[in-house]
């Protein structure tokens, strides 16, 4: 089974993916966890990341895609091999994050989605379900505060139109938890889905 957990910067995915992991080995079950992207994005990609326009979005969403396209064949592996993969970020991370800024482009969001659908379906690995822990723009900006500083990424406006996508036009493709909830709630529903 493979499991990705989705959600704006500071939404608990971390966490919530260590807990679920000791959960579910508690169980027997082997479970690799792994994280999108799998480089890091400061280094590589940061002032790409600052910017907040449209092509620079552009070149970020074939950065991202790329990654992932190497990153499957690893998790196929993984899942051959008979481990519960769990994934903090997959597909729907790019279409939120960068799909928010490509509308400049596309002209809406409903046509952004269907380009980068199309641009997507080199990934042929794809979770079973997709998980998406939902907190606000504001808690996310004060979590932030509280641990490091705040990256390129992370500003109430966008994460607040990074969240519009998933509680929008993605929602179909999520199962939505509330990420404001206590962790070990959390954890104990992703863990009934997947047990079910
Ligand atoms: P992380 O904080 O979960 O390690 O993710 C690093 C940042 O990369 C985070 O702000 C979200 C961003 N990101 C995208 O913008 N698009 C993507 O496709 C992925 C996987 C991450």
């Amino acid at each position: 089974m493979f499991v990705a957990l989705e959600g704006i910067d500071g939404s608990g995915k971390t966490t919530v993916s260590s807990g679920l992991r000791h959960k579910l080995e508690n169980d027997g079950i082997k479970v690799y966890l792994t994280h999108e992207p799998t480089f890091n994005v400061e280094d590589i990609a940061g002032d790409l990341i600052s910017r907040r326009d449209s092509e620079s979005a552009l070149k970020l969403f074939f950065m991202f895609t790329e990654d992932r396209y190497k990153h499957q064949a690893e998790i196929s592996e993984k899942l051959d091999q008979g481990y519960l993969v769990l994934c903090d970020r997959y597909l729907y991370s790019s279409f939120a994050y960068q799909g928010s800024l490509l509308e400049g482009i596309f002209g809406t969001r409903e046509k952004v989605v269907a380009w980068m659908s199309g641009v997507s379906e080199i990934i042929k690995v794809r979770p079973d379900i997709n998980i998406y822990l939902d907190i606000s723009a504001d808690t996310a900006i004060k979590r932030i505060w509280n641990r490091r500083r705040i990256t390129g990424f992370e500003d109430l406006q966008y994460l607040d139109r990074v969240r519009s996508y998933y509680t929008g036009v993605l929602r179909k493709h999520l199962i939505m938890m509330n990420g404001e909830d206590p962790v070990e709630r959390i954890v104990g529903s992703i863990y009934d889905i997947i047990r079910r």
